[in-house]
């Protein structure tokens, strides 16, 4: 060094680019991390010395963006397209032989590539310096993740040459980071990600470039958009960004008879386990851009390539227990507790098995030798049974496991229900979330994501907990600041002053009792207070007569409601409701006048507008809406999709069916 300091500077950025490329491209890197440290340490302090000289391809610069709220959209001109799968040896035989018929009898050269289970990327770098990383998304239309997409491993700020070039390839996680990941997780009893590839995708779509910082994400590139402006075939193209300093994969190799590669594919089902990040199969490309060009496309795929995925790894192992899990919406599962074993290199000792119906399908009992399959990135799932167990078959559950309230199951649905949505533990976050959802009591910005941070934090327990939420207590919250504060305050508030009996009702989240239904026993009782009032004076038997007097509720209904205000978890909640004076009234409508008065509806089926809405719009125009078609019906207003039950039960009670169209003219009255 010496002479010029600004040169020396730019000399230093040259320096730590390359070794940079020799550890993550390379993986041969040609100093010690001591050393390497030293020369960051050096490049940050003249940084900061000489915030002028600082340049867009400094390796300095791939942190410290701020976070964004929301991706901007990209359009590119050349669709990302899909590959077209195929699973056996005669699925890739017809691919091959279709190739070569298209190419009028000529056999071309394939390249072979491992399919990565990662995430799909673009890159765009214009005279050598990466000016776009987007998301496939759709295909044509992805998301700028430039920020974010600096932080994974390999992806070169600058080119070794002043190309403009558009590259492709995907973005991955180890399965040794993941494991690694997921055990910190753990640690801190955080949700643990699925696998590794859900978790590169979910890190790549984080809003802060510094907390992607924190997931080590690597890429493998292997695609250029319009290769044949940089060489006549892919395998020459992806030689040449290899050159240019982006990372290829090492493996890929090239066939040019069927007998090679079939052999080559056949040499992968021994190799596909040791590889550090999950495979999903191999990809076979013609090499040959003219020959690409003849064979051209489909609307989704390219003609001239296709996946081979590899067979699902099955093993048997045994079944210790059924666990019993709870969802966040009260949806019970059976999950199977299994002897761990090496499936396609992950341990597996969980299994789904989707419900109850499916373990008395598969007649499980306590020590079954089972068959289970690990399919790509799904959670492994039971087959069959092997060997029978001695124990007697599981029986599905009868009451919930963390509240034990009695579980129900749902008319003509296969899952079991929890029904105790507001006092259950475990459905804590499915609950406050759907109370503060838009048809419920509808408070702006408390989604999922505030949900989940208001719950870890310890400051809301249950739903009543959101009504003592203070704005100092959201500050001490990560990403809130003072005006997102008060603003979350003031929706709360908000929400509290305009609630009507029947929102508070149905946001409750009693089964079957939705807005619609919600309104009725609204009017007929008044408030919350009067409704729990009327069931603690009487029998159930009582209570179901009385409820079922109002117009859309059946007996089904009816208990749902009496049980749930009578279970003490549930109690515990609204008695901390009527504390904070939480029992809004229902509102008397006049519907004295508008088109509707005097008719009932029932909306079924998909609309092109929101049922709720159409169904607000009826009331507003003085119609009723049910739930059901009965012989009070006037009219069964029916969108797509409309099922069979429904039309019977007109046609019997001799109910007009009409269509959203026909809807709006009784709207304006012109019908
Ligand atoms: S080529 C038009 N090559 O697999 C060809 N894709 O299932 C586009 N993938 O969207 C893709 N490894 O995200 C190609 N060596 C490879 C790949 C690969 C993984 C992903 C890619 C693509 C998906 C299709």
């Amino acid at each position: 060094m010496g002479g010029d300091p600004r040169q020396d500077y730019l000399a230093l950025v040259d320096t730590l680019s390359e070794h940079d490329r020799r550890y993550y491209v390379d993986a041969n890197p040609t100093i010690s991390d001591v050393e390497y440290d030293k020369l960051a340490k050096r490049l940050v302090q003249l940084e900061q010395e000489h915030p002028d000289w600082i340049v867009a391809w400094s390796p300095s610069r791939r942190v410290g963006h701020a976070p964004v709220s929301e991706f901007p959209k990209v359009t590119r001109p050349v669709a990302m397209l899909s590959l077209d799968n195929s699973y056996d040896e005669a699925d890739l035989k017809a691919f091959y032989d279709r190739c070569v018929k298209s190419l009028d009898g000529d056999v071309p050269v394939f390249a072979i590539e491992p399919k990565i289970d990662g995430f799909g990327i673009e890159l765009s770098y214009k005279a050598g310096l990466l000016t776009l990383g987007a998301t496939r998304g759709d295909g044509r239309i992805g998301e700028d993740v430039t920020a974010n997409v600096k932080m994974v491993k390999g992806v070169a700020l600058r080119l070794r040459e002043p190309v403009d070039i558009v590259v492709r390839g995907e973005i991955y996680m180890t399965k040794a980071e993941f494991e690694l990941i997921n055990k910190a997780r753990a640690e801190a009893g955080e949700e643990l990600f699925k696998n590794p590839r859900n978790t590169a995708a979910g890190s790549i779509k984080q809003q802060d470039p510094r907390e992607v910082a924190k997931r080590p994400m690597w890429t493998i590139l292997y695609e250029v958009v319009d290769g044949e402006r940089y060489a006549s075939g892919h395998l020459a193209s992806l030689t040449f960004l290899r050159k240019l300093g982006l990372p290829t994969s090492t493996h890929n190799t090239s066939a040019s008879s069927w007998d090679e590669l079939i052999a080559c594919v056949h040499s992968w089902q021994d190799r596909r386990d040791g590889l550090p990040y999950e495979l999903d199969g191999l990809v076979i490309k013609v090499d040959d851009f003219a020959q690409r060009t003849a064979l051209g496309t489909t609307a989704k795929f390219p003609r001239w390539a296709i996946a081979f995925k590899f067979p699902a790894r099955q093993v048997t192992t045994t079944l210790h227990d059924l666990e019993i899990n709870v969802g966040r919406t009260g949806t019970v599962t059976p999950v199977a507790l299994l002897e761990p074993v090496d499936v396609s290199g992950t341990t597996v000792a969980r299994a789904s098995v989707h419900n109850w119906d499916q373990v008395a399908r598969l007649g499980l009992r306590k020590g079954d030798r089972v068959l289970i399959q690990k399919a790509g990135e799904i959670i492994p799932e039971i087959l069959g049974v092997t060997e029978a167990g001695p124990g007697e078959p599981f029986a599905p559950p009868t009451e919930c496991p963390f509240c034990h309230s009695a579980l129900e199951r749902e008319e003509g649905r296969v899952a079991l229900l929890c029904p105790n949505r507001i006092g259950c533990p475990a459905q804590i976050l499915g609950a406050i979330e759907f109370f503060a959802s838009r048809h419920q009591l509808n408070i702006d910005g408390l989604g999922e994501k505030v949900v989940v941070q208001l719950v870890e934090a310890g400051l809301v327990k249950d739903v009543a907990d959101l009504f003592d939420l203070t704005v100092d207590q959201l500050l001490s919250l990560e990403r809130f600041g003072k005006i997102s504060a008060q603003n979350l305050v003031k929706a709360i508030a908000t929400a509290r002053e305009s609630a009507t009996f029947s929102r508070l009702l149905s946001a409750l989240g009693i089964s079957n009792v939705g807005t619609v239904l919600a309104k009725p026993i609204a009017r007929r009782y008044g408030t919350l207070s009067a409704l729990r009032a009327a069931i603690v004076a009487k029998s159930t038997e009582d209570v179901v007569t009385e409820l079922t007097e109002i117009e859309g509720i059946g007996e089904v209904v009816a208990r749902h409601i009496d049980r749930f205000l009578r279970d003490e978890h549930v109690i515990a909640v609204l008695d901390k409701l009527a504390t904070h004076g939480f029992d809004p009234a229902e509102p008397v409508v006049a519907t004295a006048d508008g088109p509707l008065v005097g008719k009932t509806f029932v909306v079924t089926g998909t609309l092109t507008a929101a049922r709720a809405d159409v169904q607000k719009r009826i009331e507003a125009a003085g119609g009723k809406v049910a739930g059901s078609v009965s012989k009070k019906t006037t009219y069964l207003v029916a969108g797509a999709d409309t099922g069979k039950t429904k039309l019977d039960a007109a046609q019997k009670f001799g109910v007009t069916v009409i269509d959203e169209t026909e809807l709006q003219k009784l709207l304006g009255g012109t019908a």
